[in-house]
């Protein structure tokens, strides 16, 4: 009979421990009572956010964690981490991810994401560390024949460089688990993470104009941008504009510490959505900000974003059959801990301007 480790003797290392979705997950980890090493270079994160981090889990928790401010793709510095660290598995976040940019600076996608990532997996071949849980996307199934999308659907061709390394990264870890039969690999195919942390510590804060719908909305309620620019009101879609399954970080979260639950002790390579099951157009969105934020929200109506498609939406039941997981909280949610952050943080992670 296998023995599962349990959490307190199991080291996770987590590439990106400080970005969105990462530190939701470190946080998550620690209150589990899991070992966590965050390696994060800081190129796209604030290293503010160890602090909140401990605030949120406490002192016990927080002597669990440890930080290494290191860029992936340093292969000496990975070889320090894993001599140092007693590594079990790795979450893999690390990346670039703004769809925009990858379109203008595909030789930096390419080679951050995916090289990154061969870099990983090669530090982790020498120290003997064969699992890892991956930050995919939905963006791997482009534009659907049929929803809601389950893991079955085809790959489709992606629209960006972005979307590109998903997919690729995606085959490069499903063709490790052909090779060696001793690889551990999960695919986690997230749909639209939004929201934050219910204490308003941590959330998305990003750099520049934001891309995504959720942080632009977020910024036009505490008055950083005007309106909110909706791309396309002509959409087959009830009411005309792009759907899209949004899904509290924090579920997404607990998602990452369930399938590392589930893996362990397994081999192969096997594939989840993390999704909610339930679509939301964009003016759907922007009336449930207004309501958790208390104004109107202006927007105004711009033509179609290239290479949007016009919905998407997840079947979540092979993750609810075998990890056990499923998303608890709603858009309702979703806005106020989002509108919670946002409002508590005005400038994200800046000091007050
Ligand atoms: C959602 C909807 C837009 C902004 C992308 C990536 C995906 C993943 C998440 C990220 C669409 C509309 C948006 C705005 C708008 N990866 N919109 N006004 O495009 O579904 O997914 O982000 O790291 O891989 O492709 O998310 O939030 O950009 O757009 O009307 O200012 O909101 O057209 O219908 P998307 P999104």
């Amino acid at each position: 009979m296998t023995h599962k480790k349990s959490p307190a003797d199991t080291c996770v290392l987590v590439t990106g421990g400080c970005g969105f979705i990462g530190s939701h997950t470190v946080v998550c980890l620690l209150k589990q009572g899991y070992q966590v090493v965050i390696v994060d270079d800081l190129s796209n994160a604030s290293e503010k956010v160890l602090d909140r981090i401990d605030q949120i889990v406490g002192p016990e928790a927080a002597e669990r964690l440890s930080f290494y401010r290191a860029d992936v793709n340093d292969r000496e510095a990975l070889e320090c981490i894993f001599d140092e660290e007693p590594v079990d598995c790795v979450i893999h976040f690390a990346g670039y991810k703004a769809v925009g940019e990858s379109v203008q600076k595909p030789i930096e996608y390419y080679s951050n994401n995916i090289g990154n990532t061969l870099t990983l997996v090669d530090a982790m071949r020498d120290h003997g560390v064969k699992s890892i849980i991956f930050s995919s996307s939905a963006t791997v199934y482009g534009d659907p024949d049929a929803l809601p999308l389950t893991e079955e659907s085809p790959k489709k061709p992606a629209t960006n460089p972005y979307g590109w390394t998903k997919w690729m990264i995606e085959e490069i870890l499903r063709s490790l688990t052909i090779a060696d039969p001793e690889w551990n690999v999960v695919l986690l195919r997230y749909f639209n993470p939004i929201g934050a942390h219910p204490s308003g510590l941590m959330g998305e804060d990003p750099k520049g104009i934001p891309n995504n719908l959720l942080p632009y909305v977020a910024q036009v309620a505490v008055g950083r941008r005007d309106a909110v620019h909706v791309f396309g009101d002509d959409y087959d879609t009830p009411d005309g504009t792009g759907v899209r399954d949004y899904i509290h970080v924090m579920d997404l979260a607990a998602g990452h510490v369930a399938a590392l639950a589930w893996m362990e002790g397994r081999t192969g390579c096997e594939v989840f959505n993390l999704g909610t099951g339930n679509g939301t157009s964009v003016l759907e969105i922007i009336k449930a900000f207004s309501a958790a934020c208390g104004k109107e929200l202006p927007y105004v109506i711009e033509p179609r974003r290239a290479g949007d498609v016009t919905a998407n939406w997840a079947d979540c039941t092979k993750a609810k059959e075998l990890l056990g997981w499923e998303a608890r909280y709603g858009i309702a949610e979703m806005c106020r801990d989002s509108w919670n952050w946002q409002s508590h943080n005005p400038n994200g992670y800046e000091e007050e301007q």
